[in-house]
């Protein structure tokens, strides 16, 4: 079944500890955190003090999606921190065979993201190490932006290449968009807006499924 990330980039960030508790009640098994650098992408967002507090209160498994130049330098933080998946970007400066090799070290799940405009190719002598790819539907950097299309032949071409590696989709993901992702073969849905924006989350996260 197709696992769902809600991003907590959309939620209210007063009330974080029933935010997830929100989302956990309505059946969501990961947790996707955007952590961003204001210098990878143009926007700051949280990092490693707020994802080691919500690790005390939540069993969810925390997808961590690193937008941050030199991720490399900051995998044993995330590690400390309590990330289960540590996702970086194929763009953002560190060796990804480096970076993959100390993300497993320290015993998390190594993701591999890549932005609108790289293509899936780039991503493909990786897939045997990985154990997630991160393909981005919108350019990275704010929530509640519109799905681009061309991400669904990039989740084709990793499938082809892959029966078992996680394809998580990340931007602009609704019921609709959502069931493209799917059909194309992806494994994990991240939505931000439309899960906790949603006056009814459990009806979201269903029609995700
Ligand atoms: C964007 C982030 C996303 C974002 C998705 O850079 O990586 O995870 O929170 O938000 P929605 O689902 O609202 O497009
Ligand atoms: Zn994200």
């Amino acid at each position: 079944m197709t696992k769902i990330s809600p991003s907590l980039l959309a939620a209210d960030f007063c009330r974080l500890d029933r935010e997830l508790d929100k989302i956990t009640a309505v059946g969501a098994e990961w947790l996707h955190l955007d952590v961003m650098d204001g210098v990878f992408v143009p926007n700051i967002s949280f990092g490693i003090p707020v994802i080691q507090s919500l690790r005390k209160i939540s069993k969810l498994t925390f997808d961590v999606h690193l937008m941050i130049q030199e991720p490399l330098a900051y995998v044993d933080a995330f590690a400390d921190a309590g990330a289960d998946f540590l996702t970086f970007h194929l763009e953002s400066g560190s060796d990804p065979q480096k970076t993959i090799e100390a993300i497993h070290a320290r015993g998390m799940k190594a993701g591999i993201s890549i932005k609108p405009g790289t293509p899936a190719e780039a991503v493909l002598p990786y897939l045997p190490q990985v154990e997630l790819v991160l393909v981005m539907s919108v350019e990275p950097g704010f929530g509640g932006q519109k799905f681009m299309p061309s991400c669904l032949d990039k989740i084709r071409a990793i499938r082809a290449a892959s029966d078992t590696v996680e394809i998580s989709v990340d931007g602009g993901i609704n019921g609709m968009t959502g069931a493209l992702c799917r059909e194309a073969g992806a494994s994990v849905l991240v939505a931000g807006s439309y899960v906790f924006g949603a006056k009814d989350p459990a009806e979201a996260i269903a029609s995700l499924r």
